[in-house]
C-alpha cells in the first residue's frame, strides 16, 4: 500500500494522517509528502493502522504518540499533562515581542507549567534565560524535566512543586523574575459539565478546573505571585475566550492577556 492510500479508510484529518505516518516511518512530514506514492513497508503500515484505530475511538493523538509539537519544539507528552495548544503559541510570541534584549540573563517563572511548553518555548528563543517551572503535579514536573533534558536546557531549568493558589513557598522568598508566564486552569464549574468528550475523557481534570467562575488562579497569581516580578517585568497570561477583559482588570491592565479556546 502507498503512503497516500494507507489510512484512507479512517476518518482522520490530513494533518493527523501525516502525524501518524511520520511517527511510524521516522520520516519528516515533508519526506512523507515527497514519497506519497511510494509503498509503505507492511510492518510500518500495521503500526499506523493500530494508531489510527485508537484515534478513531477518541483518544487524542498526542497521548497515543507520546509527543507533540509546540512552538517548533518536539515535546514529550503524557496523560499527566494538558496537550499543548496551538493557541498558546500566540502567548509565547506576544511575550517574546516585549523582550527588548533577547540575550539578557532573564529569569522566567512559568506557573502551572504542565509539560513545560510555555517556559521551554521562551528558553528556545532566549539563549541566556533561566526558567523556574511550578506545578502542583509531580508527574507534570517530571515530564517538564525530561523535556528540558531532551531539548538540552537542563542547566537552565529548575522545577518546584507548589500550589499556585497559595503563597509562594520559602524557596521563592528572595526570588525576582523578569517574566511571569502562565496558562493556568480556567474552566468554570458550569463549563466543566459540558466539556468536549475528547477533553473530558482524556485530559487531566486538575489541569482544567479554575474554580466556580474559572478565575481563581488569576486572582491568586495577582495576589501572591505578581510581587515576584521586577517593576518593568512582563506578565503574560492565557485565559478562556470570555475571560479576557476580567483578567486584564485583575492585573490592572498591566499583563499581556491572550483569550483563547471556546
Ligand atoms: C491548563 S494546564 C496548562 C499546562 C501548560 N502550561 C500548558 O500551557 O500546556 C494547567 C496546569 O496547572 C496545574 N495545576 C493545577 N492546579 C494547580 C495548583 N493549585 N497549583 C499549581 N499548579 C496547578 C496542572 O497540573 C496543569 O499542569
Amino acid at each position: 500500500v502507498t503512503y497516500r492510500d494507507l489510512l484512507s479508510e479512517y476518518n482522520l484529518s490530513r494533518f493527523e494522517r501525516l502525524e501518524i505516518l511520520s511517527f511510524v516511518s521516522g520520516k519528516s512530514k515533508a519526506d512523507i509528502i515527497r514519497d506519497i506514492i511510494e509503498n509503505c513497508p507492511d510492518g510500518i503500515a500495521n503500526r499506523a493502522r493500530e494508531i489510527a484505530e485508537r484515534r478513531q475511538v477518541g483518544e487524542p493523538l498526542a497521548y497515543i504518540l507520546g509527543e507533540w509539537d509546540f512552538y517548533g519544539l518536539r515535546l514529550k507528552i503524557t496523560p499527566d499533562v494538558l496537550i499543548p495548544r496551538v493557541d498558546s503559541e500566540e502567548l509565547v510570541s506576544a511575550v517574546l515581542d516585549k523582550v527588548i534584549d533577547k540575550n539578557a540573563e532573564l529569569e522566567i517563572l512559568d506557573l502551572c507549567s504542565g509539560s513545560g511548553c510555555l517556559g521551554l518555548a521562551l528558553l528556545s528563543k532566549l539563549p541566556n534565560a533561566s526558567l523556574t517551572a511550578v506545578d502542583i503535579s509531580e508527574a507534570a514536573l517530571e515530564l517538564a524535566r525530561q523535556n528540558s533534558e531532551i531539548l538540552g536546557f537542563s542547566d537552565r531549568v529548575k522545577t518546584i512543586t507548589a500550589d499556585v493558589l497559595r503563597l509562594p513557598v520559602e524557596r521563592f522568598f528572595n526570588a525576582q523574575f523578569s517574566i511571569l508566564i502562565s496558562n493556568p486552569p480556567y474552566v468554570t464549574a458550569s463549563e466543566m459539565k459540558n466539556l468536549d468528550r475528547s477533553v473530558a475523557d482524556y485530559e487531566p481534570h486538575i489541569a482544567l478546573f479554575g474554580g466556580e467562575d474559572g478565575l481563581d488562579f488569576y486572582r491568586a497569581i495577582k495576589k501572591h505571585w505578581s510581587a515576584l516580578v521586577v517593576h518593568d517585568g512582563i506578565i503574560g497570561l492565557e485565559c478562556g475566550f470570555a475571560q479576557g477583559e476580567t483578567v486584564k482588570k485583575i492585573f490592572d491592565g498591566k499583563a499581556i492577556v491572550i483569550a483563547t479556546g471556546g
